[in-house]
């Protein structure tokens, strides 16, 4: 492969559902052209950066590297809406300081160790029932639809407070702002079609606000329904924002993280039974799994000055492709970085980002996975394939969309 046909890679939905060919396309770049320029006709011109040493150092000079204008890959169609519409959300990954700084800072808080431990008897609880789940389901299932995707979506309803007669219209929603590159899980293929999904994110989330505000709880849905900055409440742009973010960030991602670990571990029944064996090996496991998967695939940054990384100079204007899954392989990095190990360590990837737009969730994904393996593997006598995986068509957040699998619990 060459860089130029490697490069095309970040361009298309298709290549990250084949993560041999993904996988094999980052290599080729970090050896021959770590940071490659890609050109198609359907997006504006950026840079692809591979190695773990450049992403890291562009996330740590952010007033170098914004997030504004275009924080993830979009086409010259969406570039053209956003240039005359604005942006239909505005999230923190839209934002840069100050105003990131302030936003982040309304909902940091909720997010502290000492607070998500409040959640921890919950999340027992929810994974025991993906448990039960399973057993329910007979000794067959499709793991990423039935049990994956299912878990962390109850998780994040549960901390927004909403209600759970709402899950499936959740999660139709996110799988479609989410899948939208894939024809089997989008509305549909137009931007009219996103702008419609975005449409109902704000339609559902207004009436929401409006109760919160009228009867504050607990739970992160008062939060955001009453913040306020300088005194002045936010907006309603800025709430509903914040409210996609959690729902759409928090869910496909840890989805994606659960079903590929346990693809991971279902291939290698060597790591499997070593986890099993020793339970302590979990908190490696999970960050492992992480590396493993990289649910999201990048996050752009847009140069504000002259910048000089590796050789290259970059100019005012120009924009990187932060590679997550290329950095989280990189050889100068990870020893044998091809290889599931659930001993890892140390394991200093890159799949929550770095600097100041670091994860928010980064604490409660690996309590989720955590707490799903702690209920699940003790249950497990056997687990194995019962049919092909499938991988979902995407350019940012992916993984398995389909995982058949057929096994015995005791
Ligand atoms: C395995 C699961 C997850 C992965 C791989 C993941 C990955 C990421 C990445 C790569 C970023 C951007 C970081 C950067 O630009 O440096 C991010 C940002 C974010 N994530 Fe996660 N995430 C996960 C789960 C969650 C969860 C469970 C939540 C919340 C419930 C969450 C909420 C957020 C938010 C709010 C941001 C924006 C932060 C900012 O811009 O300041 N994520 N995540």
């Amino acid at each position: 492969m060459t860089p130029y046909e490697a490069g095309q890679v970040f361009v298309t939905p298709a290549a990250y559902a084949d993560p041999a060919l993904f996988h094999e396309a980052c290599a080729v770049l970090r050896r021959e052209d770590p940071i490659h320029l890609v050109e198609h006709p359907d997006f504006a011109p950026f840079h692809v950066i591979t190695k773990h040493a450049d992403v890291l150092e562009i996330e740590l000079h952010n007033k170098e590297w914004e997030n504004a204008p275009r924080p993830v890959i979009s086409n010259l169609e969406a570039d053209r809406m956003r240039e005359q519409q604005g942006d239909l959300l505005r999230t923190l990954i839209h934002m840069d300081d100050p105003d990131h700084r302030t936003y982040r800072g309304l909902a940091a808080e909720w997010f502290l160790p000492k607070n998500l431990a409040k959640l921890e008897g919950r999340l027992a609880e929810l994974a025991s029932l993906s448990a039960v789940r399973m057993a329910e389901l007979g000794g067959h299932c499709d793991f990423a639809r039935d049990i994956a995707m299912q878990y962390p979506l109850q998780v994040i309803l549960s901390i927004l407070g909403l209600p759970e007669t709402d899950y499936s219209r959740m999660l139709k929603l996110t799988q479609e702002l989410f899948g939208s590159a894939d024809p089997e899980l989008s509305r549909g293929v137009s931007m009219d079609d996103l702008v419609a999904v975005i449409q109902d994110f704000f339609a559902y989330f207004t009436e929401l606000t409006e109760a919160r505000k009228a009867a504050p709880t607990e739970d992160l849905a008062s939060v955001i329904a009453n913040a306020s900055v300088d005194g002045v409440p936010i907006g309603l742009m800025e709430q509903i924002s914040y409210y996609v973010i959690v729902a759409t960030a928090g869910h496909d991602t840890t989805a994606s993280a659960m079903a590929g670990g346990m693809q991971a571990l279902i291939e290698r029944p060597d790591q499997l039974a070593r986890l099993q064996a020793d339970p302590s090996l979990i908190g490696s496991a999970v960050d492992e799994i992480i590396r493993w998967v990289t649910p999201v695939k990048h996050f752009m940054r847009n140069c504000t000055t002259e910048y000089t990384l590796r050789g290259h100079t970059f100019r005012p204007g120009d924009a990187v492709l932060l590679s997550y899954p290329s950095a989280n392989r990189d050889e100068e990095v990870f020893v044998d970085p091809m290889t599931f190990d659930v001993g890892r360590s140390p394991n200093k990837h890159l799949a929550f980002g770095f600097g100041v737009h670091y994860c928010l969730g980064a604490m409660l994904a690996r309590m989720e996975i955590k707490a799903l393996l702690t209920e699940l593997l003790p249950r497990l006598r056997s687990i194995e394939l019962a049919g092909e995986p499938a991988e979902m068509q995407t350019l940012f957040v992916g993984g398995l969309k389909r995982l058949p699998v057929a096994y015995e619990l005791v």
